[in-house]
């Protein structure tokens, strides 16, 4: 198995539960623009907001706005549709992760189902990667589905780490174990490997260790601990965490 010496490991904040918090009420605080700008000062390498079909938080306008105003590479989580491909070229984010997107559903659960939808999917990582946009795919640690991403000409697969951080104690070296195979495999197909989901102070040292990892998208965790350490600290203490783990220090 292929493992890349450990590069930095950057850290993209998602916003969108500081939008989630806004729609509250109606008006315009908490900004996430605003929340794009602390985290750029607490560290964080690149921002990520999800624009679901429904727009429960993220709105078309904060895209705008994050795209225009922050300096940071923008990372566009979004189901592959039609229309969410026409927002993407609109506003050419840096990069775009595809996410499955279920109405129902309180955030993503579980990954893409890659492997099964192969001519609905090419086309579309097609258009956007001839735009320029670095394509990413979320799916589960599951080889059959890295193997679809590499066939698809996606650059990038985001590794889901929801089953990892849910798992009971027992169970979680299992699935940690998925993930570290997963992002071997990834490195042996020569996809860039990232993840996130559900990580917290107490579930991302294992993931920040594995070495072909380059990337964590990090979100609600970190907007909830903003309530009692204030956004700005609950990124710092998240980037000490990752790069700790990294260096394969205590934190
Ligand atoms: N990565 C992807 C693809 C996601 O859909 C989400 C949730 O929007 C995250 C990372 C971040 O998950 P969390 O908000 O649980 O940190």
């Amino acid at each position: 198995m292929t493992t890349a010496p450990k590069q930095k490991l950057r850290l993209g904040v998602n916003i969108d539960h500081v939008a989630t918090l806004r729609n509250a009420r109606g008006g315009g605080h908490p900004s996430p623009l605003q929340a794009a700008r602390v985290a750029a000062v607490a560290g964080a390498d690149g921002i990520t907001a999800h624009l679901r079909e429904d727009r429960r938080h993220i709105r078309d306008l904060d895209i705008g706005h994050l795209k225009e105003e922050i300096s940071l590479p923008l990372n566009l989580e979004m189901a592959a549709t039609d229309e969410m491909v026409k927002v993407a070229l609109s506003c050419l984010p840096h990069a775009c992760c595809l996410v499955p997107e279920r109405r129902e559903e309180l955030t993503t659960e579980g990954g893409l189902n890659a492997a099964g939808q192969i001519a609905h999917l090419t086309p579309r990582i097609a258009t956007l990667v001839e735009a320029g946009i670095r394509v990413s795919l979320f799916i589960d640690p599951d080889p059959n589905q890295l193997r679809a991403v590499h066939q698809m000409g996606a650059p990038v697969v985001e590794l889901h780490t929801g089953t990892y951080c849910d798992a009971a104690e027992d169970r979680r070296d299992d699935e940690l174990r998925r993930i570290e195979d997963a992002a071997a495999i990834a490195g042996e197909l020569e996809l860039e490997c990232h993840a996130g989901h559900g990580l917290s102070f107490d579930t991302v040292a294992p993931v920040a260790a594995i070495p072909n990892v380059v990337e964590l998208n990090i979100g609600h965790f970190l907007v909830g601990e903003a309530v009692f350490l204030g956004l700005e600290n609950a990124i710092g203490k998240m980037r000490q965490c990752m790069d700790a783990a990294r260096v394969g220090a205590a934190p």
